[in-house]
């Protein structure tokens, strides 16, 4: 994407990356890619907040030369450390090669074991340090584990802009730059994917990290992170949302059950359960996990209310589909909500309370005794997993979260 002028001499010089499907190695969908943004601030010093990833340091190049000849640049900021936003930084400076470079503590420590095939000269800046660039005064907020714990902010008081580097981002590829240019709901939707597979885990330090730039009293007006879509219309709503995310809020009044199934006993469990959710006015989602993104799942799961999980027994165990997902929730944590497991058999029950243990682990809490059926079901069991899904409904509607 061409170089665009965020705020008047504030450039977004980064690139999208609109194949890319997987991040984190294998680890996260991108189903509409992402874009790795970078920032040009023309001002006495020239300065460059953030790189790319590797393989488009030339497309970040040609953006800044469109702005200025990139040989100009005197300051480069590095607020995080991983490859996506650090990758280009050696043919960067290949160019600019007189640039000074900020990073944090932490981020002067690591860059040369990141890069360690060249010699770095890095300044490291900490939280309430400054750096006059002309007009403009950059402040830098070290902002540990969001992502990485080498990760900071950096501010513009004169711009009312934070640049806060992974926070607040979306992996999403687009044309547009602003919240008000794109679909509400698919960008929401993809920062909401972003924080429950990414940042979930460090939630404690993302509540304290937006309490602490609150008593800073920081007048924000744009929100532009590394990734997707820049905050202009109301930056305030993704400090919401993450608030709302981060305290395990839920936004939707509906239940996610999720489950596999060997010879479809389970999935008729899984089918009856809902209707008995949805008689009681809650709404409820399946997801056969086998079928199913787990990540999109995780997702649904971080604005839910209640979550269930069902599997037939294979081997004394739950269905491996299953274990990558509950390895994935408990790994991110999105829980503290009520649930409970439900599940099918041949000749010996064991799935049910495995689940509830990755339940457990996850944060959960388990509200309802499991249910299970062995061989197929009759119709008595399956008006029984109906009765089932009401009663768990109304406990969930009962529960205080
Ligand atoms: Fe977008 Fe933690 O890197």
């Amino acid at each position: 994407m061409p170089a665009i002028e965020i705020k008047q001499g504030i450039y977004d010089v980064g690139v999208n990356d609109w194949n890319i499907r997987a991040f984190h190695g294998p680890t996260l969908s991108t189903f509409l890619g992402t874009s790795y943004n970078a920032y040009l601030i023309l001002d006495e010093k020239i300065t460059l907040v953030d790189t790319v990833y590797t393989p488009f340091a030339k497309e970040l190049l040609e953006n800044i030369q469109e702005v200025v000849d990139p040989e100009k640049i005197d300051y480069i900021i590095i607020n995080h450390l991983e490859m996506d936003h650090l990758g280009a930084l050696p043919e960067v400076k290949k160019v600019a090669k007189n640039a000074k470079i900020f990073a944090s503590p932490k981020g002067k420590a690591g860059l040369p074991k990141q890069l360690p095939d060249e010699d770095w000269d890095i300044t490291a800046v900490k939280t309430g340090d400054t750096l006059s660039i002309g007009k403009r005064t950059l402040s830098f907020i070290e902002a540990p584990m969001l992502h990485w714990p080498d990760s900071m902010f950096t501010y513009i008081k004169e711009e009312k802009l934070l640049l806060p580097n992974d926070a607040f981002g979306q992996h999403l590829a687009s044309s547009k730059r602003f919240d008000d240019e794109v679909e509400e709901d698919t960008l929401m939707y993809q920062a909401a994917k972003y924080y429950a597979n990414i940042l979930s885990p460090f939630s404690p330090l993302v509540i304290k990290k937006i309490n602490e730039i609150v008593s800073l009293n920081l007048e924000i007006d744009m929100i532009a992170p590394s990734h997707g879509i820049i905050w202009r219309k109301d930056p305030g709503k993704i400090i919401h949302a993450y608030l709302d995310w981060a305290t395990r809020k839920p936004t939707q009044e509906k239940v996610v059950i999720v489950y596999d199934t060997l010879w479809g006993t389970t999935e008729k469990m899984a089918h009856k359960i809902l209707e008995g959710i949805s008689s009681s006015g809650l709404s409820a989602v399946l997801y056969k996990m086998s079928k199913c993104d787990l990540n999109e799942v995780i997702t649904d799961i971080q604005s839910a209310k209640a979550v269930l999980v069902g599997s037939s027994t294979i081997n004394n165990e739950y269905i491996p589909s299953l274990s990558a997902f509950l390895d994935e929730l408990s790994a991110l944590k999105v829980g503290g909500k009520p649930a409970a497991a439900f599940g099918s058999y041949g000749w010996a029950e064991k799935a049910t309370k495995l689940l509830e243990e990755k339940l457990i682990k996850a944060g959960n809490k388990i509200v309802k005794e499991p249910i299970t059926v062995q061989f197929k079901p009759t119709k008595e069991d399956l008006q029984k997993c109906y009765e089932y899904g009401r009663e768990f409904a109304a406990l969930v509607l009962n529960h205080e979260q």
